[in-house]
C-alpha cells in the first residue's frame, strides 16, 4: 500500500535522496503513542460533529487501541517509506481497519497541529522522568550532606580558601541549584499544557470540531490561543532545551567539584570503584570518568538549545519544515539526562570523605582573618578599620611563618589595643562556624534546618514528577 498522506497532485514520487532528507520516522517514532491517543481524540470529535457515526466511531477506537498495543509490544514498525510518525501510523490504521472508515480519520487537522501536538505531550511527560531523576540524586546529596553537617571543609572564592564551612552546607548548595531546575519545569509546564489540536495547517477548521474537548481529553489544560502560533510555536521546545542545558550545567559543576575532590592534591573524596575507570597503560589509575563526562555532556546539552534558537530566528510562520529540526534536539537531551543523572547520583551516594584532612585544612591559607575583623568590628571598630587590622595580622603571622592562632598576646596588642587576648575564642573553626547562624549560613544548627527543609522541598518536587498528564 502507498501510505503518502500527499500525492494527488504530483505525477512521480520523491527521488530517493529527497526521500533520505525528508525522513524522520527513525526518530519521531517516540511520538507514536501520544500520535494515537491524539487520533483517540480526534476520532471522539468527528463524532460528535456528525462524521462518523456510532459504529464506525468503535471500530476506530478499537483499531486504535489494537495499533498502539501493537506497537508497545514492537509488532507494528514504522518503515522508511513511512516518511514520519504520522503516516506509518495512517497506513497502520488502513491495515488495521480498512481504508473505507481509517481514511475518515484525517479530516480536519494536519500533521502540523498534530506534530506541534505530539511533541507537548512527550516533552511534558518527558520533563516529569527528567525531575524524578533529578530528585533521586537531589536525594544522594541530602543523604551525604547529613552525614556531613558537623564536618568542617575550607570554602574557596576564587579557588582560594576563604572561610571555613560545614561540609554539609557545601554539599547541600547543589540540591538547591537542581531544585530550581525542577521548578523551572514546572513553570514552563504552564505555558506547555495548551493544546495546539485544532489548529488544522494553520487557520483551523471548517469542520465544527471541538478543540477544548480534544485538549481536556489528552490531558491538556487548555487550548493555544491562535491556530497559526500552535502550529509555529515552538519557544516550548527551547525553554525546555534551556531547563535541560540548565541541568547539564549544574551537574558540570558538581562533576568539577568532585574532579578536584578526588584528586591526589585534594585528597578529600575516594570514589567507589563502581563509579570509576581505571587506565589502559597507569596500572595505579583510578578515574572520575563519571564526573567528567557529565562536564563534556553539558556542552551536548547547551548545543541544543543553541540549535532551536537557530532554527527560529527569523523563520517565517506558519509552519516551515525546518521546524522538523525540534526533535532530534529534545529526544537527545532526554536521553543524555537518562544516562547521566543516575550515574552522577550512584557517583554521589558512594563517595567517601576524609573529614579529618578537610577538617585539618579548614584553617589553612589564614582563613579565619575575617573572624578577627568581625570580632574587632563588635568592639566598636569600624570594619574599614577592622578590615585593615585583621590584614596586619595575617601579614605579620606570614612574617612569623605560623597562623594566626600562633600570634602572642603582644603581637596582637601592638597591632591594635582592641585585640586583647579574647580575641583567641573566635579564633578556632568551630566558632567560626557556630557565628554564622542566619537562615542561609554555614553553622551546622542551620544547615540541619536547612536540609530539613529541603527534604520537604524535594518530597513535594518528587510528588509532581511522578503524575503524568499524558496518559498513553
Ligand atoms: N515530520 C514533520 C515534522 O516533524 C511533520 C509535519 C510535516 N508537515 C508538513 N506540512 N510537511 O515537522
Amino acid at each position: 500500500m502507498t501510505t503518502r498522506l500527499w500525492g494527488g497532485r504530483f505525477e512521480s514520487g520523491p527521488s530517493d535522496a529527497m526521500a533520505a532528507l525528508s525522513a524522520s520516522v527513525h526518530f519521531d517514532w517516540v511520538l507514536a503513542p501520544y500520535d494515537i491517543a491524539q487520533s483517540k481524540a480526534h476520532a471522539k470529535v468527528l463524532a460528535s460533529a456528525g462524521l462518523l457515526d456510532a459504529d464506525e466511531l468503535t471500530t476506530m477506537l478499537n483499531g486504535l487501541d489494537a495499533l498502539r498495543d501493537k506497537v508497545l509490544d514492537g509488532s507494528f514498525e514504522a518503515k522508511f517509506e513511512d516518511e514520519d510518525v504520522h503516516t506509518a501510523l495512517e497506513r497502520g490504521l488502513l491495515e488495521t481497519i480498512g481504508a473505507e472508515v481509517g481514511g475518515k480519520l484525517r479530516a480536519g487537522r494536519s500533521r502540523n497541529d498534530q506534530v506541534a501536538t505530539d511533541l507537548r505531550m512527550f516533552l511534558r511527560n518527558s520533563a516529569r522522568d527528567i525531575a524524578a531523576l533529578v530528585t533521586d540524586l537531589q536525594l544522594a546529596l541530602a543523604d551525604q550532606a547529613a552525614a556531613h553537617v558537623n564536618s568542617a571543609a575550607p570554602g574557596f572564592t576564587h579557588l582560594q580558601h576563604a572561610q571555613p564551612v560545614s561540609f554539609g552546607h557545601e554539599l547541600a548548595k547543589h540540591i538547591h541549584a537542581l531544585g530550581r531546575d525542577i521548578d523551572r519545569f514546572r513553570d514552563w509546564d504552564k505555558r506547555a499544557a495548551k493544546s495546539p489540536m485544532g489548529s488544522g495547517a494553520l487557520a483551523g477548521s471548517s469542520l465544527k470540531l471541538d478543540p477544548v474537548a480534544v485538549a481536556n481529553d489528552l490531558g491538556f489544560d487548555g487550548v493555544v490561543e491562535n491556530s497559526i502560533d500552535g502550529v509555529s510555536d515552538r519557544d516550548f521546545v527551547a525553554e525546555f532545551l534551556f531547563t535541560t542545558a540548565m541541568i547539564g550545567i549544574h551537574l558540570s559543576r558538581l562533576g568539577e567539584e568532585v574532579c578536584l575532590w578526588s584528586s591526589r592534591e585534594f585528597a578529600w573524596a575516594t570514589l567507589d570503584d563502581a563509579w570509576s575507570t581505571g587506565s589502559s597503560i597507569m596500572p595505579q589509575k583510578k578515574n572520575p570518568d563519571v564526573a567528567e563526562l557529565a562536564r563534556g555532556k553539558a556542552g551536548r546539552l547547551v548545543g541544543h538549545v543553541t540549535s532551536i534558537l537557530v532554527t527560529l530566528k527569523g523563520l517565517p510562520f506558519a509552519y516551515n519544515r525546518d521546524l522538523q529540526e525540534d526533535k532530534e534536539s529534545s529526544i537527545d537531551a532526554i536521553n543524555t539526562l537518562h544516562l547521566v543523572l543516575p550515574a552522577m547520583t550512584g557517583m554521589i551516594a558512594t563517595l567517601k570523605f576524609d573529614t579529618e584532612r578537610m577538617a585539618a585544612s579548614a584553617p589553612e591559607g589564614f582563613a579565619l582573618a575575617t573572624e578577627i575583623a568581625e570580632w574587632v568590628v563588635q568592639q566598636g571598630v569600624p570594619f574599614r578599620e577592622a578590615h585593615e587590622i585583621a590584614g596586619a595580622c595575617v601579614r605579620k603571622a606570614e612574617q612569623l611563618g605560623t597562623d594566626l592562632n600562633g600570634l602572642s598576646d603582644a603581637d596582637f596588642a601592638e597591632i591594635h589595643p582592641a585585640l586583647t587576648p579574647a580575641v583567641r575564642e573566635a579564633l578556632t573553626v568551630e566558632a567560626a562556624l557556630n557565628s554564622r547562624s542566619t537562615v542561609n549560613g554555614t553553622a551546622p544548627s542551620s544547615v540541619q534546618l536547612q536540609l530539613d527543609a529541603a527534604r520537604t522541598t524535594i518530597a513535594h518536587l518528587q510528588s509532581w514528577s511522578q503524575v503524568q498528564p499524558h496518559a498513553i
